[in-house]
């Protein structure tokens, strides 16, 4: 059952008013709907088909008639209306106890929530469940008064009070015309933690945030990050939050990070709150760019939305964008890119050579829900990023305002956005808009010519496409040449000069750049910043790649030089262990990153990230035969060595940056933590009980988290006692704390050497696991299934465990039995008989009855490689 883009019709009917009244009940929550309908095609009057999910139908009226005539199906309620306008009030019966699938109203915990996002409003009540059909929403809520004294929805709170046996009544007004999936209700006795923000125009914004009780010490920084989030909206953007309110409500069982419901956030618990003590740096940065994310929907998403969920990445892909030069601008603009690219580069890439290849504007689904991924996410934000690198900021702006201009209130395309940007900046991009409709990572090969008599530098950039039909993309370059001096050399193309550093465009399937005026020959340095979600294939010698790692002005491509050698090094080992010889690693590789290491221009944040050997699966994407096996030790080679060479060094200043000092959050800080603990975790490969103890003391002594923990992961390098007492430790102290405990599930299934099977089993029976929590199962099933070494394990015992676990979700949540099903994705890479057991892995999940459509789509894709 595909749908298609390009059968995307206008809805025959709108939705002007949506009257709800929602009463929770002991055994069952009644869903009472006034829907104002008014007639939007032309000639004769069509039936109005609403859509319905799991709801059960009490009573239809049409106001002002006698009857209506009407045909209810398991997906749809159809009724046949006597005029253009009408009000049609359905009553329905909804049972949020009962909803594992954590769509639509469901409890988690002791509390009701909501999750329509993209789909989920048809399991509360019949509607038009489609994002062009913008409503204004009225909502009363009656429930119990003890268990439920908060009762939360989109808006401004207009009436309240008390009604007969102990219950009571709220009523919302959202005064915004807002598709359904953006609609929220949140149920249940909750803390609130309370803050303001004064607007650019002197209005005072109560900021709220609901908790489990015993959780009021952890909102803080949530409430930090959103205030930064509103001033840094209205400073960068000029946007200014446009209701009287805003609260966000944090709740333990949530199929993804966050939603950003008009006024009425829901947050993912371990994406809001945190306090030094529970939660680690990185926690920290995570929460403060998804808080800004959420905040930032409101102008980009909610104010304007998408016509239909293939327009997905119009708000995301913008607004993840947004989220990541908030974050820069925040921190350290040079680590965030980094980061950003590298997350990109693990999930995306690997995504876009994978069975489950689209491109940002997906042309058919089968499941929505299967396409927020990081496709539509981050390589959408990459998308958006190119524009803004062609046109800049200023433009980019103009655009920005030209887009609020055209579309505010409305639910449009992404040619609407590239439209807007086109006309504020003077530029054409049709050509760029292929970026929507091609997958694949293009892979750019580029030849360097240098003329000795002319002067000259010649690049020549080539592209190579996916796919035969694929069409050349129109795409940034940022570049500058450097001199053997290490110096950065004047850019003269045609007579003209550009500076030390410019940006070209490449447009045709090949293009050259002649750079005039090059007396000897330089060292480039290309796609700066990451100026393209490219692969760039060219020819670079360990030596330019050492030169790169010490002199580059731009600190992506230091960084990524660095990387570049150690893949090259890795390879090479890789290679000596094939053929069973000693594998020795090369002194230019150990000089270049020692001297990376002690280098005067680099902070400690930056070193952190580019002293650390290349992920596992950056390398396995690009072997020629996927073997995680070889490349992990050949990484440990590495690790190892560089360690020894260092081993000085990184003991001193592990010393030098242990403090006691009170934790703080700020990017400076969490440089500095994150260099330590890399010293420190470099310094436990060399086995020694003296670096054991390090770790040891610190995870006893440490008051922070991120300390904590990161002693945790050294310790788990090792086999040693101290390794199993920290385990034990964490467990005993964290067991009951729902969010903390997860990483310790991630952390040990996550190992390379230790998460077997067995292990993962053994896990799931203590008494912190839940397999109907998501988070619980992403900790302990998908780290297992992103552990390279341990998935792929010769005998098959990874595939079939997780295969089980798919099944076994599949019957209460389809949408995380999915998001697991995506493990499978190197199918297409395996060989004889590992790919045999993967594929009969793959085959007893489609043989399951009742498989769902989101399962079927990810796991048929999947076998059709
Ligand atoms: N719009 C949300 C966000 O990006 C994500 C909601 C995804 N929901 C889903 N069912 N897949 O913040
Ligand atoms: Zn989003």
């Amino acid at each position: 059952n595909t749908i298609y883009l390009k059968d995307y019709q206008k809805p025959d009917y709108l939705i002007s008013k949506t009257e709800l009244t929602i009463e929770i009940f002991d055994e069952c929550t009644r869903v009472s709907s006034r829907l104002h309908i008014n007639k939007n095609h032309e000639g004769e009057s069509k039936d109005l088909i609403l859509n319905g999910e799991n709801l059960s139908f009490i009573s239809l009226k049409c106001v002002g008639e006698e009857s209506i005539a009407y045909d209810l199906s398991d997906k749809t309620l159809s009724v046949t209306p006597k005029r253009d306008d009408f009000i049609l009030e359905i009553v329905n019966e909804v049972d949020p106890k009962n909803n594992k699938a954590l769509e639509g109203l469901y409890q988690s915990g002791d509390i009701y929530c909501t999750q329509n996002e993209p789909e989920g409003f048809r399991k509360i009540c019949y509607y038009l469940d489609r994002s062009d059909v913008m409503s204004v929403f009225t909502t009363r809520i009656e429930a119990d008064k003890v268990m439920f004294p908060r009762l939360l929805s989109n808006g401004n709170l207009v009436d309240s009070g008390a009604m007969p046996e102990e219950r009571h009544y709220a009523v919302w007004e959202d005064p915004f015309p807002k598709p359904c999936y953006l609609f929220a209700l949140v149920a249940g006795d909750l803390a609130k933690v309370e803050d303001k923000f004064i607007t650019k125009s002197g209005r005072s914004i109560p900021l709220q945030i609901f908790v489990d009780h015993g959780n009021e010490d952890r909102c803080d920084h949530a409430l930090e990050s959103l205030k930064k989030s509103m001033k840094w909206d209205e400073d960068r953007f000029g946007l200014e939050y446009d209701l009287d309110l805003y609260m966000i409500v944090a709740v333990d069982a949530f199929n993804m990070g966050a939603m950003e419901n008009k006024g009425l956030n829901i947050f993912n618990s371990t994406c809001a709150l945190a306090n030094p003590e529970t939660a680690t740096d990185a926690n920290f940065f995570r929460i403060e760019s998804i808080i800004a994310h959420e905040y930032f929907h409101n102008w980009t998403g909610n104010r304007v939305t998408c016509r239909d969920w293939f327009q997905l990445t119009l708000k995301e892909g913008l607004t993840v964008f947004r989220d990541q030069e908030f974050s820069a601008d925040l921190n350290s603009r040079a680590v965030c890119r980094i980061e950003d690219v590298r997350a990109l580069r693990d999930s995306q890439f690997v995504e876009d050579a994978g069975p489950n290849a689209h491109p940002i504007k997906p042309s058919s689904y089968m499941e929505i829900n299967n396409f927020y991924t990081p496709t539509v996410y981050e390589k959408g934000a990459e998308v958006i990023r190119m524009i803004h690198t062609m046109i800049g900021e200023d433009n980019f702006q103009l655009g920005m305002k030209k887009y609020f201009d055209l579309f505010d209130g409305q639910a449009v395309a992404t040619e609407d956005f590239v439209h807007s940007m086109e006309v504020a900046s003077g530029r054409d991009f049709k050509q760029f808009k292929r970026w929507y409709s091609q997958s694949g990572t293009p892979i750019i090969k580029v030849d360097s010519d240098f003329d000795q008599e002319a002067d000259t530098y010649t690049l020549t950039f080539t592209q190579k496409l996916k796919n035969v039909s694929h069409k050349a993309y129109h795409l940034p370059v940022k570049l500058g040449l450097l001199s053997s001096a290490g110096e950065e050399l004047e850019l003269i193309m045609q007579g003209k000069s550009y500076g030390e550093e410019t940006v070209v465009e490449l447009h045709t399937e090949s293009q050259s750049f002649v750079f005039e005026g090059i007396k000897e020959k330089p060292v480039a340095s290309l796609f700066r910043g990451f100026s393209a979600p490219i692969i760039l294939d060219m020819e670079t010698t360990r030596e330019e790649l050492a030169f790169l790692l010490s002199y580059d002005s731009d600190s992506f491509n230091r960084y990524e030089a660095g990387q570049r050698l150690a893949k090259l090094e890795i390879e090479s080992l890789s290679q000596a262990l094939k053929s069973n010889k000693v594998p020795q690693v090369d002194h230019l590789v150990l000089d270049a990153f020692s001297k990376l290491l002690r280098s005067a221009n680099a902070d400690e944040a930056f070193k952190a990230l580019a002293f650390s050997v290349p992920s596992l699966v950056s390398i396995t994407e690009q072997q020629k035969e996927f073997s995680p096996g070889v490349a992990q030790e050949a990484r440990e080679i590495l690790a190892h060595a560089l360690a020894e060479a260092n081993e000085d060094y990184l003991s001193e200043h592990y010393n030098r940056y242990s403090t006691s000092d009170a934790y703080v959050f700020n990017a400076v800080n969490m440089g500095l933590r994150s260099f330590k603990n890399m010293c420190l975790a470099y310094l436990l490969k060399l086995d020694k009980s003296e670096y054991v103890s390090l770790a040891q003391d610190q995870y006893d002594t440490s008051a922070n988290l991120t300390d904590r923990f990161a002693a945790l992961l050294a310790l788990l390098q090792t086999q040693t006692k101290a390794r199993d007492e920290a385990l034990e430790h964490f467990y005993d102290t964290w067991e009951d704390d729902a969010i903390v405990i997860n990483k310790w599930f991630a952390a040990q299934a996550s190992s390379p050497k230790s998460a077997n099977v067995q292990l993962i089993q053994s896990l799931e029976k203590v008494s912190a696991f839940d397999i109907q929590n998501p988070n619980k199962v992403r900790c302990l099933y998908g780290a297992f299934a992103a552990n390279l070494t341990q998935f792929h394990k010769e005998d098959g015992s990874g595939y079939s465990l997780i295969a089980n676990k798919i099944i076994e979700l599949n019957s209460f949540n389809p949408q995380i039995a999915a998001g697991l099903s995506k493990a499978f994705k190197k199918f297409g890479a395996l060989k004889g008989e590992q790919k045999d057991l993967m594929k009969q892995a793959l085959e007893t999940i489609l043989e399951v009855d009742n498989l769902s459509p989101d399962v079927y789509e990810i796991v048929s894709k999947t076998l059709k490689v």
